[in-house]
């Protein structure tokens, strides 16, 4: 064991927040800062161009005017939206329930323990609800069938906040995590990762299924993974525990994620950076690799217990994180594979799409500030007569990364060693260096720096891919380019892409901006949405979505402290317009309470289930409001939501929304 200290500490809130402002990127792209003030020449492109311009008139939003208070026409969503505001606990809209179904430290494994946030242990957590609940897929059971009422979720626990975790430590910032013992890391280590639980509707009601054959933890403390694809195997992944390799021991920062046709899930590792600790010698072969990726950032005192999370100890370590990992649920001894053709990066989201031909296309976002939007293209096809044929499709095929250019049109650019520049006078020997440096290779080919792109899916309806652009404080007006107008963009934004012929594995697409979020009354942020939108309907910091079975689109937003205090309102669901006159329009549909994000909205197939995921209730940014002006600990907590009991501190939750009269949602 390597006891170590370090000279500089943060959380990961703030140090989150210092590494978005630190623009890591330093690609040579072009950022079209000479071409006008893109701000507003973008805006009057929107309104007035259409006829000449690649976009459409059907598809341009409106600009809201700062007097409009229009109220929502009929548009595709049928619910009467709620209201703005910030409180201790949560709200969705009249006649729908949102009931609590797992919160941290219930049981997930058969034989776990009560919850006993007094008397906490690595090994009870490991068989409990993790924390930071945030991605959730659903595959209905028995496998394969319809049913909507009976399947299996697998829910990404992120990450972790001792100071509302644990007794009797506060924020271990200031503290240079000197309160943080070796058993208090090995339950954080525990409550990373992911959770697999049966869930059954009996008489209405959505339950967990005790004991469940399925029930399953995945954490960083113990859960063996396989490395596979193109870096598997390279000396760049090879370490003292694992001379081959292809093995390493759990996945950390499990941000959003995605599920497969063939009824796998797929994980992915966003924020790596901040669990390595030490300082990595300026001529280390490394150094530069892990630069580009901020790699180390201290969040956490793991490497005090564990040499692999410290840099100096076992430099490797940090190229085996920041994969796609695909977890096949319905065996709970199925070992999860990081699938590297897909790329290393600060994976957001890796969701699915089957094309045409047969073709499985995964889209990814890497959400840093400056940092790029990728696709996987498979090489095989899926076979729905034989799961097992299709269950190491991800380890062949195509990366690529987005070019989006002025004209809005772009072209997806192929990660592929020896091709362009992608050779060994760059440092790329092997494809494994192509995917293990991602971002270089993305540098290199001219790809398109973005406002921190968070999900990135398709439309299973109409074959739109939507990137989810969730902020950028640091992009500067002459550094604005055609998807990303405003600069100072602190609201975030919305992008459509259209396939060439609709086809998901082309190389040629077209964008446009579906929607400049933030709030259309203020003048100054540039907000551009439909004028139905009413005064309830905007939002800012658009994160995670998802895609009902009629192809509607539903926003989850992670404004961080800050912002959820200007906006006037906690994060939440928003149903959002993508089609016809109301395209652009907003709706509010369901909010968090204080402190926390809104995570992973997941539709069960027949659309009469929500699942959504309350990340870090009581967290973020508590102290500048009313009413509760302090940093929450544990002892006091801005919400103890959801039990509200006093000793119970806030637990992050995953609630499901139904209908009360059984219906399909927003209808
Ligand atoms: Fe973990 Fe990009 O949100
Ligand atoms: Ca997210
Ligand atoms: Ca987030």
């Amino acid at each position: 064991m390597t006891v170590r200290d370090i000279s500089a500490y943060s959380n990961r809130g703030e140090a989150y927040e210092a590494s978005q402002d630190t623009p890591v990127n330093p690609s040579s792209a072009p950022t079209m800062g000479d071409i006008i003030n893109a701000r507003f020449g973008r805006r009057d492109m929107i309104r007035g161009a259409l006829a000449v311009s690649a976009i459409s008139a059907t598809a341009a939003p409106l600009l809201l005017g700062s007097s409009t208070k229009a109220q929502a026409q009929a548009g595709r969503f049928v619910f009467d939206e709620i209201a703005h505001g910030v409180d201790e606990t949560h709200h969705v809209a009249d006649g729908y329930s949102a009931n609590i179904l797992i919160r941290w430290g219930d049981p997930v494994e058969a034989g776990a323990p009560e919850f006993d946030p007094m008397n906490q242990t690595a090994d009870a957590q490991e068989m409990q609800f993790g924390y930071n609940c945030d991605f959730i897929g659903y595959v209905d059971l028995p496998d394969g069938a319809a049913s909507g009422e009976h399947g299996l979720l697998f829910v990404n626990h992120e990450y972790t906040n001792e100071e509302v975790m644990f007794p009797g430590i506060g924020d271990q910032e200031e503290a240079h995590f000197a309160d943080m013992t070796r058993d208090l890391v090995d339950i954080e280590m525990a409550a990373h990762g992911c959770s697999i639980i049966e869930v059954r509707k009996d008489g209405g009601t959505w339950q967990v299924v005790p004991d469940s054959e399925y029930a399953r933890r995945i954490s960083t403390r113990s859960t063996w993974m396989q490395l596979t694809g193109p870096a598997a195997g390279s000396d760049r992944l090879k370490t003292p525990a694992d001379p081959t390799g292809t093995r390493v021991i759990g996945t950390v920062n499990n941000c959003a994620g995605g599920q497969t046709p063939w009824g796998t899930f797929l994980t992915a590792e966003e924020n790596f950076h901040g669990y390595f600790w030490g300082e990595l010698d300026p001529g280390h072969p490394e150094f530069e690799n892990y630069d580009r990726y901020g790699v180390p950032d201290n969040w956490y005192a793991w490497g005090r217990y564990y040499d692999r999370f410290d840099i100096n100890a076992v430099p490797n370590e940090a190229n085996r994180f920041g994969w796609v990992v695909e977890v096949d649920p319905m065996d709970r001894n199925s070992v999860p594979k990081k699938r590297t053709a897909l790329g290393r990066c600060k994976h957001e989201n890796a969701e699915t799409i089957l094309n045409g031909d047969g073709r499985v296309v995964v889209y990814c976002g890497d959400d840093e500030r400056f940092e790029y939007v990728y696709k996987f293209v498979t090489e095989g096809t899926y076979n729905a007569d034989d799961r097992a044929a299709n269950m190491d499709l991800l380890d062949s095929g195509t990366l690529y990364v987005a070019r989006y250019d002025e004209d809005g049109s772009g072209e997806w650019l192929a990660l592929v060693h020896g091709q362009g520049p992608l050779t060994a006078e760059n440092g790329f020997n092997s494809q494994a260096d192509v995917v293990i440096n991602a971002r270089k290779a993305g540098d290199l080919l001219g790809a398109t720096p973005m406002d921190r792109p968070e999900d990135v899916e398709a439309n299973p309806v109409t074959n739109k891919v939507y990137v989810n652009l969730t902020n950028n404080s640091r992009r500067k007006a002459d550094g604005v380019n055609g998807p990303n107008a405003r600069a100072e963009n602190n609201w975030g934004h919305i992008v459509e892409m259209t396939p060439a012929g609709d086809d998901h594995t082309a190389t040629a697409f077209t964008w446009e901006i579906l929607v400049q979020c933030g709030d259309p009354a203020d003048g100054a942020v540039g907000a551009v949405w439909n004028s139905a939108t009413s005064e309830n309907g905007w939002f800012s910091c658009p994160d995670n979505m998802a895609f009902d079975a009629k192809g509607r689109m539903w926003v989850a937003t992670d404004q961080g402290g800050s912002w959820s205090r200007v906006s006037g309102s906690a994060d939440g669901v928003w149903a959002m317009e993508t089609e016809g006159e109301l395209r652009g329009t907003g709706k509010m549909f369901f909010r968090v309470p204080i402190g926390a994000e809104m995570c992973g909205p997941r539709f069960t197939p027949d659309d009469r289930t929500l699942f959504v995921s309350v990340q870090h209730p009581a967290t973020d940014g508590t102290a500048a409001y009313p009413g509760f002006e302090r940093n929450s600990t544990f002892e006091d907590p801005a919400t103890r939501w959801p039990d509200f009991q006093d000793g119970m501190p806030p637990r992050p939750s995953v609630v499901v929304i139904t209908k009360d009269d059984g219906g399909e949602i927003g209808v």
